[in-house]
């Protein structure tokens, strides 16, 4: 027999149900069709590379990725801090390769849309970046001759198929490069300038090889893509893809309240942009400016959009032409991570001074003040006012468990 108080229960249960499925607004679909991936524009072209999308460029590029011998104790390849299987990272705070590195190893998918690489953004193309590391003791402890001359002699009929005829590496010097100091940097400076033309021309186009092979490696869809694309287009989504309701009521924090969209925006979680959240000193100890450092230097770049190994005309380098160098807009700040597949790849932040995304979420609602307990830059630079550009956030523990709980369905 059903007695009023049967109606009750049943009534109550109804509306913890609709309670608990969160409904997602026009406004929440609206904003959802920012961030799915079908929403990504077509992949930008670099005129700085005329090999940039081309095939056989890549082939070449991917070789030399996955190649020790471009090391100095032949035992580091950017494989070995950008792995595959990892999201192209290393799960570690501060890289390593032939020593400790003072950053973290940065994931590579979807990077590509982006106009400026690494963590302060130094190289303006993915081409420029990819010289860096070589030249670099902690990471591959090569010069570029060392390079050029391993590139020739293990791979010259792939480059020649590429770039055309190369030179000859017989009178090469050994071990030179205008970034050393001492031999290395005596050794440069006295070579010709046809030499060291010939020289560079081979290492950029290394260079471009890499950049071609890391073009081809796309962002991949996630349940959150999928869930939305499908109610975008009106359809349910597959069981396997629904979104639980923290995850959703997480979404509309991430967009609404939590306000982590002012920067991590759009199909890849970024604005591309520079930003200073306030995120505490290195594991060591050591302060970093991030792009307050080097904003003045990125023109000067021999391997610029705007430099002699570039394939742009200057008109086609607009965003280095008209970069801001506004020491006091980058201080401290550092490139706006994407998000995609972030619960994969603790721990977080360019020197990876966060564990946890747990953590990450504290820190933003906690707000500290950046520099805390830092010196000033060179002396010119007051870096101890507040210039945490984050928002004041107020998130109940409710709140930060659903705004985790998206985070990781990404
Ligand atoms: C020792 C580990 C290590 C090796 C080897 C290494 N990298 Fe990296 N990579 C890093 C670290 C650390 C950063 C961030 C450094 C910084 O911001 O100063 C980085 C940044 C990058 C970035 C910038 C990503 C972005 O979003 O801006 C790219 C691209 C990249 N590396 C590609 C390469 C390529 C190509 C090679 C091989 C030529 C290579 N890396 C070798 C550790 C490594
Ligand atoms: C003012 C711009 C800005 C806002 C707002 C912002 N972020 Fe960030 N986020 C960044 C930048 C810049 C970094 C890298 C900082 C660094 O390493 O010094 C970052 C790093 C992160 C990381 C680490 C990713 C990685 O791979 O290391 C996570 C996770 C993250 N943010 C999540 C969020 C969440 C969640 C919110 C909202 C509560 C949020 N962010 C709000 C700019 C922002």
């Amino acid at each position: 027999m059903i007695n009023k108080k049967h109606i009750i229960l049943v009534l109550a249960a109804l509306i913890l149900a609709s309670c608990s499925e969160p409904k997602l607004t026009p406004y929440d679909l609206k904003r959802a069709k920012e961030f799915v991936l079908s929403s990504l524009p077509p992949l930008p072209r670099d005129p700085s590379n005329k090999f940039a999308d081309d095939p056989k460029a890549a082939r070449l590029g991917e070789l030399l990725f996955f190649d020790h011998e471009l090391s100095a104790t032949s035992l580091v390849s950017c494989s070995e801090c950008h792995q595959p299987n990892k999201g192209f990272q290393d799960g570690i705070a501060l890289g390593f390769g032939i020593d400790q590195v003072h950053r973290r190893t940065m994931p590579l998918r979807g990077i590509q849309w982006g106009s400026w690489f690494f963590w302060d953004g130094r190289k303006d193309s993915q081409w420029s970046q990819a010289l860096a590391p070589f030249e670099t003791p902690a990471e591959h402890g090569m010069t570029r001759d060392m390079v050029g001359r391993e590139v020739l002699t293990k791979f010259r009929s792939e480059y020649e198929g590429v770039f055309g005829h190369a030179p000859d590496i017989a009178d090469w010097p050994y071990r030179v490069s205008p970034l050393l100091e001492g031999a290395e940097k005596t050794g440069w400076d006295t070579l010709p300038l046809e030499k060291k033309d010939e020289i560079n021309r081979v290492f950029a186009n290394i260079g471009k090889s890499l950049a071609a092979y890391q073009r081809t490696l796309l962002p991949e869809k996630n349940r959150v893509d999928r869930y939305f694309e499908a109610k975008l287009k009106g359809e349910e989504p597959k069981e396997a893809d629904v979104l639980s309701a923290p995850e959703i009521e997480g979404f509309k924090l991430f967009i609404g309240t939590a306000k982590c969209d002012n920067c991590h925006s759009g199909p890849l979680f970024t604005d591309h942009f520079f930003h200073n959240t306030g995120v505490p000193v290195d594991n060591l100890g050591d302060p970093d400016f991030g792009r307050a450092k080097i904003v003045a230097d990125i023109k000067q770049d021999e391997f610029s959009c705007l430099g002699d190994y570039s394939d742009a005309a200057q008109s086609e380098c607009r965003e280095l032409e008209f970069m801001s160098e506004d020491i006091k807009l980058f201080e401290g700040a550092f490139k706006t991570p994407s998000l995609r597949g972030v619960a994969l790849r603790p721990p977080y932040m360019h020197a990876g001074q966060i564990g946890s995304l747990e953590a990450v979420i504290d820190h933003y609602v906690e707000r500290p003040d950046p520099f805390a307990n830092m010196p000033e830059m060179d002396g010119t630079l007051a870096l101890h006012g507040n210039h945490n550009e984050a928002p004041m956030i107020e998130l109940s523990e409710d709140e930060k468990a659903n705004l985790l709980a998206f985070l990781k369905a990404l």
